[in-house]
């Protein structure tokens, strides 16, 4: 039979173990971010569909001249499209920096930016279809110049 004092005794046991493990966890939690340290900004909408292009562009640029891989390769240019269309919908971030008077014309050169990168995604579409590797390699290349150039003009500079 346990005693009072036995009873006692493992009940404090009891009370000193799960504060120990207690302790134990607060000290392998991570610590919380320093106030005033760098802020991760969220993805602009436009950066999102954008971030969808770039990655089936990376992966494209590195398969597009092989024709055993044209099944896989029209379906990155498909989700290119995909994007584009989406990207279409929406305003650079860099507008709203613009003075008042230049943003519509800004935003009207973006849209003829996309028209463009769309022309050339589906003519690009066409070049794999025909199993055209050699056209659909040097479009890729061409697409290249012009994505630096549409990203000198539409993209925010970072800031230093
Ligand atoms: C093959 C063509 C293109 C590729 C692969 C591409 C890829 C990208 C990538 C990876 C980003 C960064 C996204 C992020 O920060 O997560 C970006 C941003 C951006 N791109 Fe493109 N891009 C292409 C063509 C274009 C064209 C033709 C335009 C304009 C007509 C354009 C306008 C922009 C703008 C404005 C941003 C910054 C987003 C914002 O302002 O919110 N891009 N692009």
């Amino acid at each position: 039979m346990m005693t009072m004092k036995t009873l006692a005794r493992a009940l404090a046991l009891c009370l000193t173990l799960s504060l120990a493990s207690a302790a134990v966890r607060a000290a392998d939690s991570p610590p919380p971010p320093a106030p005033g340290g760098p802020v991760e900004e969220k993805k602009t909408e436009l950066e999102s569909r954008m971030d969808k292009v770039g990655k089936a562009f990376r992966k494209l640029r590195k398969q597009v001249a092989d024709p055993a891989q044209n099944a896989s390769s029209l379906e990155l240019v498909a989700a290119m499209i995909d994007g584009a269309k989406d990207a279409a919908t929406f305003t650079p971030a860099k507008a709203a920096d613009l003075p008042e008077d230049q943003r519509a014309a800004f935003v009207g050169r973006f849209k003829d930016g996309i028209k463009d990168l769309q022309d050339r995604l589906a003519k690009l579409q066409a070049a794999l279809q025909a199993g055209n590797n050699a056209d659909a390699a040097a479009m890729v290349n061409d697409l290249v110049d012009s994505m630096k150039k549409a990203h000198k003009e539409f993209k925010k500079p970072k800031p230093e």
